[in-house]
């Protein structure tokens, strides 16, 4: 099977073959990692690192990509022979100028100092971070892609609270609360190695997370980073109607470096899909406020049908509140306001005109 994304072209195996459970398929690819990919490349367009390790091969893509779209220096490791042959005949079949090793990301990465170390695993990021953490050069950067979504977002109590020693209430807002957490366990690990690791994007898309930080060297940035972490509790921040209960500890600070989301919305990048471009426009936005208005919580606590979420922003524009839409929930709305206020008003507003 042929299949083209960017200004790759990569062939897999017509049959997947399957490795354990799940989609672990030989030469594995995922149409729905797109927007990772286009996000990383217009990351890269803005940023420029030196020399980018795709530490995660698979069938290639990723690391061909770099290479063929940004002209970045990229080496890229991949453990399974079988694969390991399918991103290489990638590799050639493209002519990209990608140095390739047969073994784990963990030896590849004593071979040459990278400034950017992009980790792809199945599942959860935990038991690779620290490698890339130390592995990346000072001021480097480190691409984290998690699926382990139901430990993140607290659907397996157990499971989150021993991965992740930590709370998070499954609801509207989880998905907020679960990339919070991932960056709070990645700024945690950087800070015990005296590093500071900061998010300079992050989002959610489909059933992964992504973050890229940027690792910085010295133990007063570490306890800077810290200091960003804590717990949330939605009946204080949010509105009483909230169960008063302290969620986290999760990353509190931002979740992205506003002057790199502006950038890559400069770049203008031929081979971006329409839907990656529009979640920049999201990306700029999501720290105005820390968690969101969940209209469906405030309808269904007044009894309310659901406004249309551009009435309630023209109310909101109308008592000089602006607010934006965010990509953690279709009714969801960060504001530029107390949060407790907004909540407020949009009920009386609900309660006014949407019985
Ligand atoms: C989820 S896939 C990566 C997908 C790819 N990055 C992409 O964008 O399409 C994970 C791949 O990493 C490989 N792998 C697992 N552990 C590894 C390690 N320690 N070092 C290098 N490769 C590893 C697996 O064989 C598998 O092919």
């Amino acid at each position: 099977m042929i299949v083209n994304e960017g200004a790759a072209q990569i062939e897999l195996p017509s049959e997947p073959v399957k490795k354990g459970p799940g989609t672990r398929t030989v030469g594995f690819y995922n149409p729905s990692q797109r927007l990772n990919r286009d996000l990383t490349l217009s990351f890269l367009a803005a940023k420029r690192p030196e020399k980018f390790l795709d530490a995660f091969g698979a069938s290639g893509i990723r690391g061909i990509r770099v290479d063929r779209e940004a002209g970045i220096s990229t080496v890229m490791s991949e453990i399974n022979p079988a694969s390991y042959r399918i991103a290489l005949n990638n590799i050639e079949r493209n002519s990209a100028r990608v140095e390739i090793f047969n073994e784990s990301f963990e030896k590849t990465i004593e071979r040459h100092l990278f400034d950017f170390i992009d980790i792809d695993p199945y599942g959860s990021i935990i038991p690779y971070i620290d490698k890339a953490i130390t592995g990346v050069r000072n001021r480097g950067f480190v691409g984290a892609t998690a699926t382990d979504l139901s430990s993140l977002t607290g659907s397996v109590r157990a499971k989150t609270k021993r991965r992740y020693d930590a709370y998070i209430k499954t609801d509207m807002f989880k998905h907020e609360m679960g990339i919070r957490l991932l960056i709070s366990y990645i700024a945690k690990r950087a800070a015990v190695l005296d590093m500071a690791a900061t998010p300079e994007i992050s989002f959610w898309h489909s059933h992964f997370y992504r973050v890229i930080f940027r690792v910085e060297h010295g133990a007063a940035k570490a306890d800077n980073t810290l200091e960003q972490i804590g717990t949330l509790n939605k009946h204080k921040l949010l509105s009483n109607t909230y169960e008063d209960a302290d969620e986290g500890p999760v990353w509190k600070g931002k979740l992205s470096n506003p002057d790199t989301v502006k950038s890559m919305a400069d770049e203008k990048l031929v081979h971006s899909s329409p839907k990656s471009e529009s979640y920049l426009n999201y990306l700029e936005n999501e720290d105005t406020s820390v968690l969101f208005l969940e209209l469906s919580d405030i309808a269904r606590n007044v009894r309310s049908n659901m406004p249309p979420m551009e009435a309630v922003a023209q109310h909101l524009a109308d008592m000089g509140v602006k607010s934006h839409r965010t990509h953690y929930s279709f009714s969801g709305l960060k504001v530029e306001d107390s949060l407790m206020t907004a909540y407020d008003n949009i009920s009386k507003l609900m309660t006014e005109k949407y019985r």
